[in-house]
């Protein structure tokens, strides 16, 4: 069975403070089940007090955004060896945010995936089509480049260790989410696009929804066959919300 993994994005928000107690929370309720990953991903600056706080719960943690550059003269960025150095195992590439705003391209985040594997990380690869792009059924062809963009650069086999995540840009922070018929139509079309090259490596991979879920419509999402569990923001800031929605991943693998 593959890996179910409830991600929260915490993005850039939050106070030592706050995510201490956040954190408390989470500690207090999260699941330990067998072949369910509970992951947070804080502001990079917060990753030290996060992964100390963390001690021995079963939490994993996991960075927003890694520099594929090695070291060196890069203000204001951040490398995979000083990811590994603070206990870091996932991190999150290709956001729609970092796209949009920060001008990321497939090629730049193909780099940084291959970066990330070379480095031991776990890459959650996220892909997703913006509301225009939906309206003009580009879908499905937009999403099956943004992963191909990887396969071609890193290769198929690249897919046993990554995560992916579909996150419709038009449903991240609007409050819209997919509905369970639109989410699990795109995960089984990215997983047939693999499986034409590899079926048992498409088989094993965790493929995540993101887009606005939360406690009240996690089950239903987390119910479709190929949702492998949430990259979740807003909702994932709220203890009790996040741990409802780890509560559903648990009850998913059932
Ligand atoms: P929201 O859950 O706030 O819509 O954000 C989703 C997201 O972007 C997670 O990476």
């Amino acid at each position: 069975m593959r890996k179910t993994i409830v991600a929260g994005n915490w993005k850039m928000n939050g106070t030592s403070e706050s995510i201490r107690t956040l954190l408390d929370g989470i500690k207090a309720g999260v699941p330990a089940v067998d072949g369910l990953v509970t992951l947070v991903c804080p502001p990079a600056v917060y990753l030290y007090q996060v992964k100390k706080q963390i001690g021995d719960a079963p939490v994993a943690v996991g960075a927003q955004n890694v520099s594929a550059q090695p070291k060196g003269a890069f203000t204001g960025e951040w490398s995979l060896e000083m990811l590994q150095d603070l206990g870091c195992e996932y991190v999150i590439l290709g956001h729609s945010e970092r796209r949009s705003l920060f001008g990321e391209t497939d090629a730049d985040v193909a780099d940084k995936v291959a970066a990330t594997l070379a480095a031991g990380l776990i890459p959650i690869l996220c892909v997703g089509e913006t509301l225009a792009q939906r309206d003009a059924g580009e879908t499905l062809a937009l999403v099956a480049a943004q992963v191909d963009a990887v396969v071609q650069r890193i290769g198929i086999e690249c897919f046993a260790s990554v995560v992916i995540a579909y996150e419709p840009v038009w449903a991240i922070g609007t409050g819209l989410t997919a509905t369970p018929e639109q989410a699990q139509e795109v995960h089984a079309a990215i997983r047939a696009q693999l499986a034409g090259s590899d079926a048992k490596i498409a088989d094993k991979l965790s493929i995540l929804y993101g887009g606005s879920m939360n406690a009240g419509n996690a089950a239903e999402l987390l119910a479709q066959q190929d949702i492998d569990g949430g990259l979740i923001g807003g909702a994932s800031l709220k203890a009790d919300e996040f741990l409802t929605i780890c509560a559903a991943a648990a009850e998913s693998r059932k």
